[in-house]
């Protein structure tokens, strides 16, 4: 289906799951190379990255371990937002080589917010590996490592990615019609 309605919105298809899968491969590739050695610890943001910290993990083939968090955001619009608060983050990060998993990067506030504030515990090392990335949204100074596609500035939903907190379960990603 190359049309599909989320709540009151319609979407048509952008990128297939056979595309996505493909640019996660690549990515795997590179974190493997990278952190083989490093024990890494993989911190999956939720809810948007369960589907893509799954695929990706399932590509590596060293030790590393896999942890989820939520994050709460300070009341008010969408830029003005930052991460108050972590939620469930229990492993220690200290001197551990940590990789944040994220669905996407469109202004670049919540991913600065949470740096913040893992840096605070003193990991060894920080590094972002993102779904999506929206380099033409980005207000902040936000380099990922690890981008698995770049899009342009559209809204869209599916493959853990939510509108109104729908369509999270679709296996492809659709890009909101004008
Ligand atoms: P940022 O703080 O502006 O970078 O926004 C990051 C968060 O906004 C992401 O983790 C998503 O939850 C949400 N978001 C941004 N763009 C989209 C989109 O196109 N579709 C769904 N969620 C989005
Ligand atoms: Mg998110």
């Amino acid at each position: 289906m190359t049309e599909i309605w989320v709540r009151d919105k319609k979407f048509s298809l952008f990128l297939s799951e056979s595309e996505i899968l493909k640019g996660i491969k690549n990515v795997a590739e590179k974190i493997k190379s990278d952190l083989r050695e490093e024990d890494p610890l993989f911190i999956c943001v939720l809810n948007g990255a369960f589907m893509f910290a799954s695929d990706l993990v399932k590509q590596l083939d060293f030790p590393c371990e896999l942890c989820f968090i939520r994050l709460k955001s300070y009341e008010g619009t969408k830029t003005e937002g930052k991460v108050k608060e972590i939620y469930g983050l229990v492993e220690e990060i200290k001197n551990r080589n940590v990789v944040i998993l994220e669905d996407i990067i469109d202004t670049g506030h919540t991913m600065y917010g949470l740096i913040e504030n893992l840096s605070k515990q003193s990991p060894a090392s920080i590094r972002i590996a993102t779904l999506l990335f929206k380099p033409e949204a980005l207000q902040l100074a936000i380099k990922p490592d690890y981008v698995v596609i770049e899009i342009p500035n559209d809204f869209v939903v599916g493959y853990g990615l939510d509108y109104e907190g729908h369509g999270r379960n679709l296996r492809n990603i659709y890009k909101i019609c004008d």
